[in-house]
This record gives C-alpha cells, structure tokens and sequence, in this order.
C-alpha cells in the first residue's frame, strides 16, 4: 500500500476552510443553523439556489446538475466538507457529488432515516417530502438499510413547500408581525384542512413516528405536531445531519482550531435583500448581506470531466 503524506501546513489550512452547505433557497437554513449551533467554532457557507427553488417537481437528472454546478462552486470557494442540506438534491446527487468532488459530501436523508429507525417503537415510519424525493424511493431505501423490518409509509406534501415560501413572506400586518415575534412562518387557518387531507392517511397507517423530509418542513412543525397527535414523534434531519458533520470532520482530524473565530458567508442565485430579510428569519440570527451568484456564472462552473459523469449510470436511491 502506498501511504502518501501529506504537508502538516495544508492539514492546518485545511481545518479552517469553512463547511459548505447548500439547498434549493431558504430551507437548508435549519440545516445550516443547526451546525452553527453545535459546532460554533466552524465557519459556514451558505449556497441558497433561490432563483431556481423550488427542486421538488423537477426532473431529478436536472437536479444532478444542479448539484455538480453549486458542488462547484463551493468547491472553488474552497470548503472542507459539503452539506446537501436538501432532500431533494441528496435523493437526485449524492452519490454522484461523493464522486464528483474531493471533500466529504453529507446528505440529509440518511441522517433522518436513521433518526427515525433510532425512535420508531413499532417499527411504522411516515415520511413526507417533495414529489421528487418520494419517488424516489431514498427514505425506504435508507431505512430499509439500517432496519429491514421498519416499513415506511410515504406522502409527496408539495403544497408544505408553498406554504413556507407564502408563510415567509406574510405582510406586515399588526398580527403578522407578532405571529412572526414567536414562529418563522405565518400559518394561515386553511393550512389544517391541507394538513390533514395529507396527513390523516399516514395516521390511519398507525405510525409512530414521522420523518419531516424536506428542509422546509422544520419551520411548520408546530403545525403539522397539531395535525398528526402528539403521539407521533416528528424527526427533523438537521440535528442528525449537524452530528454526522461533527463527527466526520473529528475522524478526519478537521475540526476548526479551538479559539476559532467563526465567520458566515451566505450566496443566493436570486433576490440578496429578500434573502437577508427572510433568511434572517428562518435561522433566527441575522444575516449582514448576501452574495448575488448569477445563473450564468453558475451553468458554466462545472468541468467537462464532472459533466462527463452526468452520462454514467445513476446510482442514486431510485424507487425499486
Ligand atoms: N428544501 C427542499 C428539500 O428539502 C424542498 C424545497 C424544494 O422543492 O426545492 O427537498
């Protein structure tokens, strides 16, 4: 076996390049605060694909590329480690970004399969995301893997998707204004009946606990608990996704140095000022400023050698 060693001063620098975390828009957020919180020495870039947001009804082929472009550009920023703090984009990319680039690529959907596995007591799991990520088979597939004997019951809740967005950008009402004093996003009444025209089905199947399979989905959690019981243990990915970040970089001996002081850096492909004002939101912390990354920079980003791997055989979770 040939052991290559690296110089100790490119291990240094390595440890305090920041964490890469991206998503479709504002999503990831719960993602990205989520190892702010328990990693508060990392510092954290921020990739929202907001121009393009949502990925939930897209081709997944599409979304590969999306991943291999925004991959690419963190990877020129550069970064330690990648985030795909997007269920859709991890069900699409994964593997393929694993592959495409240099430092370790983490998705959410594994980290909340196993959440789940971890505090099922009946071994019935319910899963909600896009239609992208449900048909595409990634949570069954991944419980399946930890745990042949649980069975996931799944539900495309698209509609959650267009509430966050609705929700995050509520007027400046008297009441939305207070509303917006304790919860991340305005849920207006209609929301229940949607809820449970959704939800009612996974209840009647007897799970006990329910995987919130999209990033957006943290930010209705108060609601959605509502609508299915209390009895229902809801699991959001970010805290499991934030362990699995921390643990990866302490195996790989990249954690930042101690004292280190953290700095965050957020880019979107659409509106900065809308971003600051409604990220500053979902991440409860404020947001100083946005970079604005144009589609076109971004199309053109990835090399010939990772669109060649567009070509290959996916080996994504695909729904058997
Ligand atoms: N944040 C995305 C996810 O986790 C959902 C939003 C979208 O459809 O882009 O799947």
């Amino acid at each position: 076996m040939r052991v290559l060693s690296v110089p100790a001063g490119i291990l240094r620098s390595m440890e305090s390049l920041p964490i890469g975390v991206f998503d479709s828009g504002l999503g990831g957020l719960t993602v990205a605060g989520e190892t702010m919180r328990q990693l508060p020495e990392e510092s954290v870039v921020y990739f929202g694909d907001t121009a393009r947001c949502p990925y939930g009804p897209r081709n997944l082929s599409e979304v590969r590329r999306f991943v291999l472009e925004i991959g690419s550009w963190l990877s020129e920023r550069p970064v330690k480690l990648i985030v795909i703090a997007c269920n859709t984009a991890t069900a699409a990319g994964l593997s393929l970004a694993q592959r495409a680039f240099d430092v370790p690529v983490i998705g959410v959907v594994e980290p909340g399969a196993r959440a789940a596995v971890h505090a099922t007591l009946n071994r019935k799991v319910g899963v909600i995301g896009t239609v992208g990520t449900v048909q595409s088979g990634a949570y069954s597939n991944a419980a399946r893997a930890l745990d042949a004997g649980v069975t996931v019951f799944s539900a495309a809740t698209p509609k959650f998707v267009d509430v966050v967005e609705a929700g995050l950008r509520m007027g400046p009402g008297a009441l939305e204004e207070w509303i917006a004093e304790f919860s991340e996003v305005f849920v207006r009444p209609s929301f229940y009946q949607i809820a449970r025209d959704y939800l009612d089905p996974l209840k009647r199947s007897g799970i006990d606990t329910l995987v919130l399979g999209c990033t957006h989905f943290p930010l209705l959690s108060t609601s959605i608990q509502q609508v299915v019981g209390s009895r229902v243990t809801l699991i959001s990915s970010a805290q499991e996704t934030a362990v699995e970040v921390a643990e990866t970089l302490h195996r790989k001996g990249q954690l930042a140095p101690s004292g280190s002081v953290p700095t965050y850096h957020f880019a979107t492909t659409g509106d900065p000022g809308e971003f600051v004002r409604l990220g500053s939101r979902v991440l409860r912390h404020g947001i100083d400023s946005a970079e604005r990354v144009s589609l076109e920079q971004l199309i053109g980003l990835p090399s010939q050698h990772l669109l060649e791997l567009l070509n290959q055989p996916a080996e994504e979770n695909i729904c058997d």
